[in-house]
């Protein structure tokens, strides 16, 4: 039987290091589905349009170089509201989740909407100001001309758009057991995550 492990949360809270660090413990595949928005918003910056960007999205788009700046996050964000992308990402996702094995799948909608059934569902938060500031560090380690006003007000645009759209916003499902990753640091917060997840295997 395939074991699915679902994590979503907001930007920077800490699932995307935590999604890693699970899959490598248990052996399990790893998809990072923030990856699928930010190729398509990278190649919307690039003159495609929506739909048909994420339409022709190939496994190779996934390592492109420059996927993690601000600007294709952003880009990422609008077109995550659209009805149609989303929907065009559907069944890679879902293949993914099925894959025999173990799949760990982080985003913002795995529990509620792409697998509902999974077997583990957590959801990693940690407040605004704290993620804004891990999220500087990244971005200033990898060279980028960024102030912690930017950083936060990015931080908190994209919290905005992300659950306020209309489809699949958001939110924990029902559920999901909450991780608070505010006062943790990363090896306690993976740990914890293991040993929530060890109780349903
Ligand atoms: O997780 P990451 O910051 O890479 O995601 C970039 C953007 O992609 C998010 O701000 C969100 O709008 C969108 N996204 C989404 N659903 C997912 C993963 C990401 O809408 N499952």
């Amino acid at each position: 039987m395939p074991f699915t492990i679902a994590i979503d949360g907001p930007a920077a809270a800490g699932k995307g290091t935590i999604s890693k660090a699970v899959a490598a413990a248990l052996g399990y595949a790893h998809l990072d589905t923030g990856l699928l928005y930010r190729a398509t918003g990278r190649r919307v910056l690039d003159g495609l349009e929506p739909l048909a960007a994420a339409q022709a999205l190939v496994a190779e788009d996934l390592a492109r170089d420059g996927l993690r700046t601000p600007e294709v996050a952003q880009a990422a964000s609008r077109v995550a509201a659209l009805p149609e992308v989303r929907a065009a990402l559907v069944d890679f996702q879902r293949a993914f989740a099925r894959r025999q094995g173990g799949a760990v799948l982080d985003g913002r909608d795995i529990g509620t909407v792409i697998c509902p059934d999974a077997d583990v569902k957590l959801f990693v938060t940690a407040s605004a100001e704290i993620r804004a500031q891990r999220r500087l560090a990244e971005l200033l380690a990898g060279g980028h001309d960024v102030t912690a006003d930017q950083v936060l007000a990015d931080v908190r645009e994209r919290d905005a758009r992300d659950m306020d759209r209309a489809d699949a916003p958001l939110k924990p499902a029902e559920d999901a057991v909450r991780l608070d990753t505010s006062a943790l640091d990363i090896d306690t917060a993976i740990a914890q995550a293991l040993a929530i997840i060890r109780t349903r295997q």
